[in-house]
């Protein structure tokens, strides 16, 4: 079953709010790394009534592309339809800030990640090769495959 959009509120949070860091350090392990793009971040979250079930970071690159540097849903409200719903809010959020492109980076180990953003329109277009055993001291598996290396997948706006 999915949750219907409308039960769903969709916030900007101000960037010294406390931050929701159970769920974005879901996405990205190393805090130190999330603390690091945090503060030039556009931050949303998704929640129903007060409980955040959902967060996505938009870091600008350049004056061309945006990143979606974090986004990350509650276990149990996980495959309910909000990781899309916040996408495709990033998709608006790129597009009305009249940037070119926007990307996110995944392993090669994520593999409903991999469905999921090129289900919503993103391509692949760099392969940064053994990203991950050079920049996190303990090899990570899922889905038993060793994730090595960062896929980057674009959607061109
Ligand atoms: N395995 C298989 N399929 C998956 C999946 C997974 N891990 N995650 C999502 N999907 C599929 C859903 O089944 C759904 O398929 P359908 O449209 O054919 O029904 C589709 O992708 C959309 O899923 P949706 O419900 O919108 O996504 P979500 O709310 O589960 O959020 C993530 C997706 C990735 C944000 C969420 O799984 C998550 O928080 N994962 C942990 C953190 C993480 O890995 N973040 C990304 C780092 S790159």
């Amino acid at each position: 079953m999915k949750l219907e959009q409308q039960d769903i509120t969709l916030t900007k949070l101000d960037r010294n709010a406390s931050m929701p860091y159970e769920l974005l350090l879901l996405a990205d392990p190393s805090k130190e790394l999330v603390d690091s793009y945090l503060h030039q971040s556009q931050i949303f979250i998704a929640s129903k009534k007060e409980e955040v079930l959902g967060v996505i970071v938009l870091l600008p690159l350049s004056d061309e592309i945006i990143e979606i540097k974090n986004i990350a849903v509650k276990p149990p409200f996980q495959k309910l339809g909000i990781g899309s719903f916040l996408i495709e809010n990033a998709i608006q959020v790129a597009t009305g800030g009249e940037y070119k492109s926007i990307c996110i980076g995944t392993a090669n180990s994520s593999i409903g990640q991999i469905y999921l953003y090129q289900k919503l329109g993103f391509e692949l277009s760099e392969i940064k090769n053994n990203f991950f055993i050079s920049n996190y001291p303990d090899p990570i598996y899922e889905n038993g495959i060793q994730a090595k290396h960062m896929l980057v997948f674009t959607k061109i706006l």
